[in-house]
């Protein structure tokens, strides 16, 4: 039975999946400076105090700008591979039974890194990640700060590998670096069967201009963050109508912005019908993994424990996988409630 009010044991157990988040974005304290140390990697901090210290953003930029540099403890396959199975570990226990993770692979192979360790490494994980339940899929994401040719090259570099990638996505800087600027490279992407979807992070410089051409020209399947479409009625209804997803993540949202987790957004937008959803996006980074990001929502705004089951209800339906295997997990939401003694 449904619970009078929300807990976040009710959200840590409730099914859900995670459409949101970086895979290098999950990279906590401790692995880094367990990988700086073996990799013999000059981070410039040396606890894990001094790490967090440098863990103050205020906006995209200055969030990127400590992303980024984290990133050069990554070097074989293996510190891949065992920076996904943390992840994966922590979302099953947060109640995750399906997750669509991104990954950068620009910003590793411009260190020297092979494309092959990325992808085997964080591939692998998924397959092991099956043992415990978990399903889990890799998403690739162009980094919009670089060119569309380098876009492109990484889609043909890509090719050897298009059965362990399910899709495409576009992320980091997004000022001057519109959605039109990969136009190329996701008509390519399409074509060759990838589902595509595009970051518009919240409150950007021509966040409404980006969002129009990711979704009336581009044609995205989903939006990233996205929740700036309240400024505008055509964009909201075109997204409920076409049942798209937004993969809101609240956590995020406050730390880019001036402390505004976009709750209101969040759930005007549930209210009305559009399939917006609950994600970590950076969670090392932004203080929380999903469940965090769920009871940050419910704890600071009127949440129902109807509106969560909905939340999660969205992520399983806006996500890359088959009808039939959608209604297995539907059932499985249904069926916790049910069960559910709280
Ligand atoms: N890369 C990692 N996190 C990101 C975010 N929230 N927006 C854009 N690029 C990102
Ligand atoms: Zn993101």
């Amino acid at each position: 039975m449904l619970p009078r009010k929300v807990s976040k044991e009710f959200i840590e157990g409730l099914p859900k999946s995670e459409l949101h988040v970086h895979l290098e974005g999950t990279l906590e304290p401790e692995l880094k400076l367990k990988l700086a140390k073996k990799n013999n990697i000059d981070i410039g901090q040396s606890t894990i105090e001094d790490v967090e210290a440098t863990y103050h953003y205020t906006s995209l930029a200055s969030f990127l700008a400590v992303y980024y540099p984290g990133m050069n403890v990554l070097q074989t396959e293996s510190d891949f591979y065992e920076l996904a199975m943390a992840y994966l570990k922590k979302a099953h226990e947060q109640g995750v039974v399906h997750t669509e993770m991104f990954f950068d692979p620009q910003a590793h192979i411009i260190r020297g890194v092979p494309l092959n360790y990325v992808i085997n490494g964080f591939y692998q994980a998924c397959v092991d990640a099956r043992a415990f339940g978990i399903d889990a899929q890799l998403i690739m994401c162009f980094l919009r700060d670089m060119s569309a040719r380098s876009a492109m090259d990484l889609l043909n570099a890509a090719q050897p590998y298009h059965n362990k990638i399910l899709g495409i996505c576009l992320d980091s800087y997004e000022h001057h670096n519109p959605p039109l600027k990969f136009m190329q490279p996701f008509s390519l992407a399409v074509e060759q069967g990838y589902h595509i979807t595009m970051h518009a992070d919240v409150d950007q410089i021509d966040s409404i201009e980006h969002i129009k051409q990711a979704l009336e020209i581009i044609n995205v399947e989903r939006l990233d963050h996205g929740t700036n479409i309240v400024e505008n009625k055509d964009l909201v209804d075109w997204v409920n109508q076409l049942h798209l997803g937004l993969t809101s993540c609240p956590l995020s949202n406050e730390l880019i912005t001036d402390n505004d987790l976009k709750g209101d957004e969040i759930l005007d937008l549930l209210d009305i019908g559009v399939k917006v959803s609950i994600n970590s996006d950076d969670p090392a980074y932004f203080g929380g993994y999903i469940a965090d990001n769920y009871w940050a929502l419910a704890s600071e705004y009127k949440v129902t424990p109807e509106q969560i089951v909905q939340l999660a209800k969205n992520s399983i339906e806006t996500s890359w996988i088959s009808k039939e295997q959608k209604q297995l997990y539907l059932e499985q939401i249904d069926k916790y409630v049910e069960e559910y003694d709280g």
